[in-house]
């Protein structure tokens, strides 16, 4: 009946047909109008006897906003046609209520938008510095408001501690408030204009696709409007922001980042943000408390606070080293006087002492970056030895040489460096400071007047051993400080903090091994602008994606080695200028992973680096089948190619020994082996032996498959051939229905699904021979990978091998992504199927990125072939071919890799079957050992690539690499090296569940 009401009453007065549904709204009341042209309209009847003040400034408000940013999207008031904003209409009972119409904006409300990228919250910030813009010359009189909510007013909570009775909460609330007091005589001389003030996730719309970005699409409500300065606009809306986020520092750079670029904030004001954050929080949960006490048996209040507290108790942020960050994030002086000192030792460049006691314009840099170095070995582990050794390479008879500022390395590989609980979590990889290499007890001499803050030895392994820091003082006053670590200890006597070093004078030696901390000896030589949340615990290397922050408080110090800036600073290849330069030269269907594609430029095991040492999970790249740069390939193709590398016209005892390797793997009946240089020549070449040995041409073959790029290899790939502006389907070839039992013709509980898959196959045959073309064999996958890593249902492929032998052909198993142990439970694809083929292709793993294939056949077909005609591949078993391709199978062999195959296979199985009972949009997980499919689907069931192509992207986000195959891109592949271990396959579980969830809010 209300809805009726007021629905006449949108028709009578605004001429609005619209079918009306209620909101929530704890007084007043408020519809959402679905008008007849399908646009949306919010009608608001206030309560009666509502203030219209208050309802005439939000309505005055808007209009305002309007008429000074029309881009911003905030709610227009929908006038009535006789030019009414306001109306005052009677409700059912007669009672009169203030009535205004808004129109709807898309999205839903922020709180329930995920993900909440930096983006997105940046461009919070920008709407809301927008508004602040735009309101800035709005007047009304209703905006000197007495209410609790206004910030500047927040003092009243002091009076209320008491009710916060766990004493360790009341000491934060304490703390909190004890701090604002001191900022109020300073929020006092701030200007006031008209704010938001209540810009809570709740009063933020997003809107956007799953694959679209998510963007702000609405800053509505503005029924808590007050004068007060702008920044506490900005601390309300942070107060929120920050609530449960993983990473609240970034969060809040991003959200004063996009502010300050649509409203410029001044630092002071940037300094203010996260007293008045906390404060904010503070008000929240006093008032909460307080209305607990009042209601209580309404528990809504009380777990409203919850995640306010999560936030006040677990908080590890610095308020010093923050306000640097949002500072910098902002492009503003990190610190007060920042630019004073820069220009100060900038001018002073070539009058400092020197730090070596010899001038270092032309000492060698030698760099230890991601991509120029391969220091060390293994980046998740640095032996002693090692680090003793770094930079050896660049060691010239005791020459001071010098390591790169601002450069990302892979040596710091202590967890200490590692930002999360993952080997692919974010790690710290970018050199804060200059390094100079010398010998051990080389003396430094102070570069300028320095009073000892830190004298002290630290003992832990890579840790500084020595370490020295000195305060400066500029002549205008500023303080900045400076950081010599790796040191020989022998200053421990000397120097205490509050000494003072003259210019010049000699202070410190460097340290030996044994003395600092395990590194070859040189000093770690770095500038800090302040010491305000860095202490003396200085990071010497930061995260690349915060070199924002930490390029702005300790840049390059250079000059104070009177050096230019540009020899010391390191610039890593820009993936940018690769991508030009690919897009400029290579074919446009040379196809690239990611939207933003990755750059990875090192390895090892299961993961990839990109160029600033960023670390990926390789869940996805079954080529370097025992994992990326293993020390025992990378031997055994040095030992080779220093000796040398021929071709099959010499004897070697190399390419015999292969061989011998390769046939002790399959049964007996495979007695000769061919080597050529990938899959694709090793498939080109089973047709020829399969047309040899039968004398007929046709070929049966599943669809969707994927045996190689050349022109025979393409014939037989439906996946190639099918696809718009592919060639299309050759006569020689008939295609048969994939025996998929879950999306297929025939399902899970057919039991006589493997023999009516098998039977398509007859009709195939027939097709063949009346075409005249009669039957050279038939190829598979022996499990489809790009067609959906697809598992047949046993006795598949014996059924078919059967009808294809006895129609004269030979059975070609391409095992190329199923072979040499991946299954886990056994070494080939065939073996499970108990089928037993004539010909097996082998290709990519066996040569864990060298390019090399093999084809194994029995001794009839391999006569067949040997008609006269020699059979020679350059570079299809040359010397150093055969020495991976042995060297590989004996690592599977040695490192246990097929049984670790099996077990990390059942785990993420495991956790891949519990996500399929979460998550309505896991159709099937399939696979085995390490060749797993996840196929994501519909509402309806169908196949669901646009959510597929989302995971895959988001995976990336969240460092992990894995791909996605299926005739519609909607299976999730997951074919990691086979040295995956439980705490990378847990990651890939834990991460998806998170990214699911995800999907499922959207
Ligand atoms: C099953 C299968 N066969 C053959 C090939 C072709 O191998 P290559 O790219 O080494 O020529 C591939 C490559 O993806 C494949 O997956």
């Amino acid at each position: 009946m209300t809805l009726a009401h007021w629905a006449k009453a949108l028709r009578e007065h605004w001429g609005i047909e619209a079918e009306l549904t209620r909101l929530d709204g704890e007084y007043d009341l408020n519809f959402l109008a679905k008008g007849q042209d399908g646009q949306g309209y919010i009608l608001k009847a206030m309560r009666p006897g509502c203030d219209e003040w208050l309802v005439d400034m939000q309505v005055k408000a808007f209009e305002h906003i309007a008429e000074r940013q029309p881009a911003l999207p905030c709610p227009r008031v929908i006038a009535s046609p006789s030019g009414q904003s306001l109306l005052t209409l009677p409700d059912e009972s007669g009672q009169y209520r203030l009535v205004w119409l808004l129109n709807q904006l898309p999205g839903r409300c922020y709180a329930k938008a995920e993900p909440k990228s930096n983006a997105l919250i940046q461009e919070v910030g920008r709407v809301l510095g927008g508004a602040a813009k735009a309101l800035a010359d709005f007047r009304h009189e209703g905006l000197e408001r007495d209410f609790k909510w206004d910030l500047m007013r927040a003092g009243w909570v002091t009076e209320k501690l008491s009710c916060i009775t766990p004493p360790e909460r009341l000491a934060i609330l304490d703390d909190i408030s004890t701090e604002f007091a001191k900022l109020e005589p300073v929020l006092a001389k701030l200007p006031k204009q008209a704010i938001h003030n209540d810009a809570n996730d709740y009063n933020i719309m997003v809107a956007g696709e799953l694959n679209a970005p998510r963007h702000v699409s609405g800053l509505i409500d503005l029924g808590d409007m007050c004068a007060a300065p702008r920044v506490c606009d900005l601390a309300i809306a942070a107060a929120y922001i920050v609530l449960d986020h993983p990473a609240p520092e970034t969060a809040l750079a991003s959200l004063v980042a996009g502010y300050h670029e649509a409203c410029p904030l001044t630092a002071a004001e940037v300094d203010m943000v996260w007293p008045l954050l906390r404060m904010r929080l503070a008000v929240s949960v006093v008032n909460s408390t307080l209305m607990a006490a009042e209601n209580p048996d309404d528990p809504y209040v009380t777990v409203s606070q919850a995640p306010a507290w999560r936030f006040l108790e677990g908080n590890t942020l610095h308020g010093g080293l923050l306000n640097a960050r949002l500072r910098a994030a902002s492009g503003l002086p990190v610190v007060d006087g920042a630019d004073r000192i820069m220009a100060w030792i900038e001018q002073e460049r070539g009058n400092f002492a020197s730090l070596m006691g010899e001038d270092l314009a032309e000492a060698p840099m030698g760099s230890l970056s991601v991509e120029q170095s391969t220091w060390p070995q293994n980046p998740f582990h640095m032996p002693l030895e090692e680090a003793a050794q770094v930079g050896a390479e660049f060691e010239d008879r005791g020459q001071i040489w010098l390591g790169y500022y601002h450069e990302p390395r892979l040596i710091y590989t202590d967890a200490a460096f590692r930002k999360g609980p993952w080997k692919a979590s974010n790690r710290r990889t970018v050199h804060l400071a200059v390094d100079a290499f010398a010998r051990a007890g080389t003396a430094m001499f102070a570069p300028l007047r320095g009073e000892v803050v830190v004298a002290e030895y630290r003992s832990g392994h890579l840790d500084y051993g020595g370490v020295i820091i000195l305060r400066h003082e500029t002549p205008e006053g500023d303080s900045f400080f400076t950081l010599y670590g790796h040191l020989d200890p022998e200053f421990l006597d000397r120097l205490k903090p509050g000494d003072i070093v003259k210019k010049g004078e000699e202070f410190c030696r460097l340290g030996d091994p044994s003395q600092n901390g395990g590194w070859a000896p040189h000093v770690h030589f770095q500038l800090a602008l302040t010491t305000d949340g860095i202490e003396t615990d200085w990071p010497g290397v930061g995260d690349p994606d915060e070199m924002y922050l930490w390029r702005a408080l300790c840049p390059n110090p250079a000059a104070l080695l009177n050096l230019p800036n540009e020899k010391v600073h390191y610039k890593p290849t820009s993936k940018d200028s690769v991508l030009a330069g690919r897009r400029a030269h290579f074919g446009g269907n040379l196809s690239l992973t990611y939207s933003d594609p990755v750059m990875l430029v090192r390895g090892w095991k299961h993961h990839l680096f990109d160029e600033w040492g960023r670390p990926y999970l390789d869940a996805y790249n079954n080529v370097p089948h025992v994992g990326h740069a293993h020390p025992r390939i990378q031997a055994v193709a040095a030992d080779q190619l220093k000796r040398m590398n021929s071709n099959t016209r010499y004897l070697h005892p190399a390419q015999t020994a292969f061989a011998g390797k390769v046939l002790s793997k399959l049964p007996d009946h495979f007695e000769v082996c061919f080597f050529v240089n990938s899959g694709t020549e090793a498939n080109e070449l089973a047709l020829r032996l399969a047309r040899a040995h039968t004398g007929a041409k046709g070929m049966v073959t599943p669809d969707h498959g994927y045996h190689g790029n050349t022109t025979g290899a393409i014939s037989i790939s439906a996946y190639k051939f099918n696809k718009p502006g592919g060639i299309g389907q050759a006569d020689w070839v008939e295609l048969i229905e994939v025996a998929d039992d879950y999306r297929g013709s025939f399902r899970r509980d057919d039991p006589d699904r493997a023999q009516k898959y098998a039977g398509f196959v007859d009709a195939a045959i027939d097709r063949l021979q009346e075409k005249g073309h009669g039957v050279a064999g038939f190829i598979a996958e022996t499990f489809p990978s790009v067609g959906g890593q697809i598992i047949p249902p046993k006795g598949y492929l014996p059924a078919v091998y059967e009808k294809i032998r006895n129609a004269g052909g030979v059975c070609i198993a391409d095992e190329v992504q199923t072979g040499l142990g991946r299954l886990g439970d056994c070494y080939f694809g065939f073996e499970h199927q108990d089928a037993l083929p004539d010909i097996v292709v082998l290709g990519k793993p066996i040569g864990n990125g060298h390019p090399l294939g093999v084809l194994v056949t029995t001794k009839a077909i391999a006569e067949s072939f040997d008609n006269g005609i020699e059979f020679f591949s350059t570079f299809g078993g040359s010397t150093l071919s055969c020495r991976i391709g042995k060297e590989v199978l004996d690592i599977v062999d040695e490192e246990g890799l097929q049984e670790n195959a099996r077990i990390q296979g059942e785990q993420l199985i495991e956790g891949l079957k519990a996500l399929e009972q979460k998550y309505a949009c896991v159709g099937d997980v399939r696979g085995l050992g390490l060749f797993l499919g996840l196929e994501l689907i519909n509402p309806d069931g169908s196949q669901a690539t646009e959510i597929c192509s989302y995971v895959k992207n988001r995976m990336r986000d969240h460092r992990i690499l894995i791909g996605s195959e299926g005739p519609k891109d909607n299976i999730l592949k997951i074919r990691p090296p086979l040295t995956i271990d439980s705490d990378d396959t847990d990651m890939i579980v834990k991460t998806l569940d998170s990214i699911l969830q995800e999907v499922e809010a959207a």
